[in-house]
This record gives structure tokens, sequence and C-alpha cells, in this order.
């Protein structure tokens, strides 16, 4: 049987087929090239053939009539988009709209809060750079406190960190920007929990997701949090230049986006809806994307790349002699393995030099982030990898000088 064709992976049912169709046998679906060890879908993602395909044929339709496309069908296939990106994370269509990346995200929402003296912000010291970057300069502007709540690392139990966001609170919190996945350290928060207590004292919560949509069952809605922005190029599968933002009904009336356009003063959709004119086809094809998943199946990708992870952490580790960062339960498909103290000082130069040197003598792709005082390998686990990539890493670290 010929597990490598998605017509093939259509018609599984059984877990012994459904096997087959991950790991190298599903490389052929991708445009990796030959021979290369890619461990990094986690920062950029990495597009399907079906995908490239389905987005080629979207750019192919406008052409045949961009005019009546912009006019007619684009506000009505975003739409439709919307409605199916709601179903896939528990929400409704209306209350989402895309933009480009979760950066762009994460500016809409803070950009259009007005924050003022007095007021603090907390978010944590494992937050993103660009949104940490973004954070510092609307708290700078407005004469706000931003607070990075210290997370450990490795992360403690889900209770611990919990605890530690609760006890900074005070009587001038008003918002908190959290992490869904955290980049450096690839730990799933305890989000449901956080935002339990946040909304319980009136606090609103940005969540940064750019990680969660295609790792996470996501059930947006019942998280109990203000946006919740999520990129839909990294582990969803869709053309880099996707991504939605949620918003609570009762905040659309201040939002806007960063670029104003036409409609600012519409409402929400149709404020966001047209951002000026530019190529929408990664938005429209996000339920390419969906369906490529499908083939394979939520559920198995899901099992499949958290196992993954999960046993590669450990064996990471022990054959290092080191650690991993994130328990079984806060591993999503990417995981922290300690990198032992002879490669250097954790300097991100020192990281920088290390992934160059790896990409170029051993064709293989991982990321590797230097904090909490040493240098963190991230794996990124997707249906094409398997335990095979791992010992090509195991070797390239044992061998690198
Ligand atoms: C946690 C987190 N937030 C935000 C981003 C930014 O994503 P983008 O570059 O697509 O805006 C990333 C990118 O890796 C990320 O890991």
């Amino acid at each position: 049987m010929d597990t490598n064709t998605l017509a093939t992976a259509k018609k599984l049912d059984s877990d012994d087929v459904a096997e087959a169709c991950f790991g190298a046998a599903a490389r052929s679906h991708f445009l990796l090239e030959d021979g290369l060890t890619y461990l990094n879908h986690g920062s950029y993602g990495a597009v399907s053939k079906p995908v490239m395909a389905a987005a080629q044929r979207c750019r192919e339709r406008i052409e045949r009539q961009p005019c009546r496309f912009m006019a007619e069908d684009l506000p009505v296939a975003l739409r439709k988009t919307a409605d199916r990106v709601g179903d896939y994370v528990g929400a409704k269509g209306d209350d989402i709209v895309f933009l480009d990346n979760a950066t762009t995200a994460i500016n809409a929402v803070l950009r259009s809060l007005v924050l003022f003296p007095g007021v603090d912000v907390l978010t944590t010291t494992l937050t993103y750079g660009a949104v940490m970057r973004t954070l510092e300069f609307v708290c700078d502007r407005a004469e706000a406190r931003l607070i990075p709540v210290h997370i450990d690392y490795p992360v403690p139990d889900a209770e611990t960190v919990v605890d530690r966001l609760v006890s900074a609170i005070t009587s001038r919190t008003r918002l908190l920007v959290i992490d869904h996945i955290t980049s450096r350290g690839s730990a799933v928060l305890p989000l449901a929990e956080i935002a339990a207590e946040f909304a319980d004292r009136g606090i609103q919560v940005l969540v940064d997701g750019a990680h969660g949509p295609g790792m996470l069952d996501l059930d947006v809605e019942s998280l109990g949090v203000t946006w919740y922005t999520g990129n839909c190029h990294k582990w969803l599968g869709a053309p880099r230049g996707s991504a939605f933002l949620w918003t609570a009904p009762d905040r659309q009336a201040f939002m806007r986006p960063t670029t104003i356009s036409h409609h600012v003063a519409n409402g929400y959709i149709p404020a966001f809806d047209w951002p000026g004119t530019k190529d929408f086809t990664p938005y429209l094809t996000i339920p390419d994307a969906l369906d490529f998943r499908a083939r394979f199946g939520e559920d198995a990708i899901r099992d499949y790349c958290h196992d993954l992870a999960c046993r590669a952490g450990d064996y990471l580790a022990r054959e290092l002699g080191t650690v991993v960062g994130t328990r079984e339960s806060m591993t999503p498909f990417m995981v922290s393995v300690a990198l032992p103290k002879r490669f250097g000082a954790a300097k991100q130069d020192v990281a920088d030099a290390l992934i160059r040197k790896i990409r170029d003598e051993y064709h293989l792709e991982v990321a590797i982030h230097a904090f909490e005082g040493r240098l963190w390998a991230r794996l990124s686990f997707y249906v094409y990898n398997d335990m095979e990539d791992v010992d090509r890493l195991l070797h390239a670290l044992k061998s690198v000088e």
C-alpha cells in the first residue's frame, strides 16, 4: 500500500495504518529539502504541498477578475473562513478577524487600549520578545507600570505558576498579557486557571496564543479571557501571513487595527476585514490547511506529536545528562532540553552561532535559546518527524566542536 499519498491517508481508519502516515512517510507531503532534518516547525511552520497548491488556485481565482473578487467575493469568503476557524477554535466567526501574524494582533489590542499613569500591566518573564517590546512601548508612552512576573524554568507545577501571577496583582492591575504556549521553554501555561483568577477580579486578559492553534484542542470562548490571538501559519499549516484575533463581544467596539483604513468607524469586522489592498490568500487558504490536517485526524496529530515530544525530551536529556524544561502535562509538540555547559555561555549570540553550525555542518534545523543561565535546545515535532530525527540531533550535538 502506498502510505505516502493523501488519498491513502484519507481512507485511514485503523490505528496501524494511521501510524504509517506519520513520520518519514508524511515527508513527501512537504517541500522540505532532501536530507534536511527539520526539528523547528515551531518558528515558521512548513507549508504542505496540497496547501501550497490551494494557495496558488486562490491567487489565480483572484486574478481572473480582481475587482469583482475584492468587492464581492472577498467579504463573503473572509466571513466564511472566520466561521470555519471559529468552529475549530471554539468561538463564533463573528468574534474573529484576521491579521497577518500574532505580533500585529497583539499590537492592535495593546494600541487600542487607553492606559494611563497609575495602571499596572502584568506579564511574565517568558513573554515573547516582540510582545515584550510592544508592552514596553505602550506602557512607557502611557506612563503605566509593566510588571514581568518571574516564572521559574524548568517550569514548576501549574498551581505554582497561577499563585505567582495572582500574588503579583495589585489594586492598580488592569491587564494581564500571557502566552498560551511560551516560545522560550515551550511550556503550555495553565491558561484557564489563570484566566479564572483574573476574571474574578475584573482584570482583562490578552492571550498570545501564537503557538496554540494546531497544537491545542482550543475552546476559546470558554477560557474567560478578553482577547485571544493565534497564528495559523505555524502549527495549523496555513501559508505565512495568517493569524486570527478573537475579541470578547463587549470589547469589540473599542478595537482598532494598527493600520487605520476606510471602515474604521463601521465596527469591529468592517474595520479589520479591509486593511487596504493586499494578498488575502493566506487567510483564505486556512480551510485548506484544516482539510489537510483532517486527513491525518486532529486527535491523531495531537497524540503523535505530543508523545514524540515527551519521548524525545526524556531521551535527549538522558543522553546529554541534563534536564527537560517542562513536565508532560505542560509539553505541547515542542520540548526544551538543557544543553551541557560545554556548549558555552548562556548568551543568544552563542546560541545563534550553534544553530548556524548545526544547520551548515549537519543539515539540521533546531531552535536554541539562551535564558535562565543556560542554553536550551527547543525541538519541534510535526507529522513528518520521528525519533530518527532526534538521533540525528544527538549525533550533531555530540560531534559539534
Ligand atoms: C509566543 C510567541 N508569540 C508571538 C510570536 C510572533 O509570531 P509572528 O512572528 O507570527 O507574529 C511568536 C513567534 O514565534 C511566539 O513564539
